[in-house]
């Protein structure tokens, strides 16, 4: 008999009919996310779990799923999943790094030329039918990117690809990074990018953009002394998870302008709660987390999700195990 296999929510491309050739798929049918129990339930008798990142899979979801084997997440990130228990319990994790590299790397570039150009606020003042004089001298002046410092904290795959596209505004790229990588190396010969401190970069950066991964140790990495160390003028983008930031910390400093700017994607809690006092701030940039989110990268990443649980589940090493560790035993 087919494997029984539970997807959290609909993906798109045809990660969803590749599953379906393999094993016995059952899709959570509602846009909105399951519930930890709704995932008990549903997936009762599985041995893969195809996941998202607004799932919660603790080990009260792993254990009340006995028969459990793969959990595939469609995310590069898996700080919803407790991969440490997983690991105990010899279930492979997997995710989808690399295809959604430079798709993330585009939006936080969108944001940061949003943020520092004031375009989400321009296209408010006029829709509101505040452009009342053709041309105004000092009308919504912002500053520029072209020549600044980006500063870039966590220099792995996104963190390049954000630096690379930096060579074009002719920037001096500064970064943080705990390790030294193949990656490291490549921003330093490709990009002249510079190692520093993290309070050297948040001293010196006119623009600083986060790409670390949410662990115990990026939690509030940026809070209230950070981000007074950070510029007056100097704008923060977050494309990686909302919790790396202490948010409240973040809309005092906004609206006390110690800093200028902030392009956020991501939030501590998400979907960002109506009364957050970001909302009201006028220089803060707010998508819900689509750093991913175009046609060629959500069908790839839906591709990479399927073969990966296929491989885990037919007792193949799947491509990007995140605790390989499993397969060592
Ligand atoms: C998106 O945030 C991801 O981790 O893929
Ligand atoms: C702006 O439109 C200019 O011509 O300076």
């Amino acid at each position: 008999m087919a494997s029984r296999v539970f997807v959290t929510r609909e993906i798109p491309g045809t990660g969803l009919q590749m599953i379906g050739q393999h094993f016995d798929v059952s899709v959570w049918p509602h846009e909105r996310p399951p519930t930890s129990e709704e995932i008990v339930s549903a997936a009762q008798g599985c041995e893969g779990l195809v996941t998202l990142l607004s799932d919660n899979i603790d080990s009260g979801v792993i254990d009340a799923l006995p028969r459990l084997r793969a959990i595939s997440q469609y995310a590069v990130g898996y700080d919803n999943i407790d991969v440490e228990y997983a690991t105990k319990r010899g279930i492979i994790v997997t995710n989808t790094p690399g295809v959604l590299t430079e798709t993330t790397a585009d939006l936080a570039w969108a944001l940061l030329l949003a943020a520092s150009r004031r375009v989400v606020e321009a296209d408010r003042y006029v829709r509101a039918g505040e452009w009342r004089v053709a041309w105004g001298p000092t009308l919504l002046l912002g500053r520029d990117v072209y020549g600044a410092t980006l500063g870039i904290v966590g220099m792995g795959r996104i963190g390049f690809a954000v630096g690379r596209r930096a060579t074009g505004f002719n920037m001096r790229v500064l970064y943080t990074s705990r390790s030294d990588t193949k990656i490291t190396r490549r921003a330093e010969n490709e990009l002249g990018a510079k190692r520093v401190d993290l309070d050297t970069l948040l001293r010196e950066s006119d623009f600083v953009s986060l790409h670390v991964p949410l662990t115990p140790r990026t939690r509030h990495l940026i809070g209230k002394r950070e981000l007074g160390l950070m510029k007056p003028t100097a704008v923060l983008v977050n494309t990686s998870r909302g919790a790396v930031v202490d948010e409240r910390e973040l809309a005092r400093a906004l609206s006390e302008r110690r800093i200028r700017a902030a392009g956020l994607d991501v939030f501590e809690r998400e979907p960002i709660p109506l009364d957050s006092p970001l909302l009201g701030l006028d220089n803060v940039v707010i998508v819900p987390h689509i750093g991913s989110a175009s046609v060629e990268t959500r069908s790839k990443m839906a591709q990479i999700c399927a073969e990966n649980l296929i491989a885990a589940l037919s007792g193949q090493r799947p491509k990007y195990a995140v605790n390989p560790e499993v397969f060592e035993r």
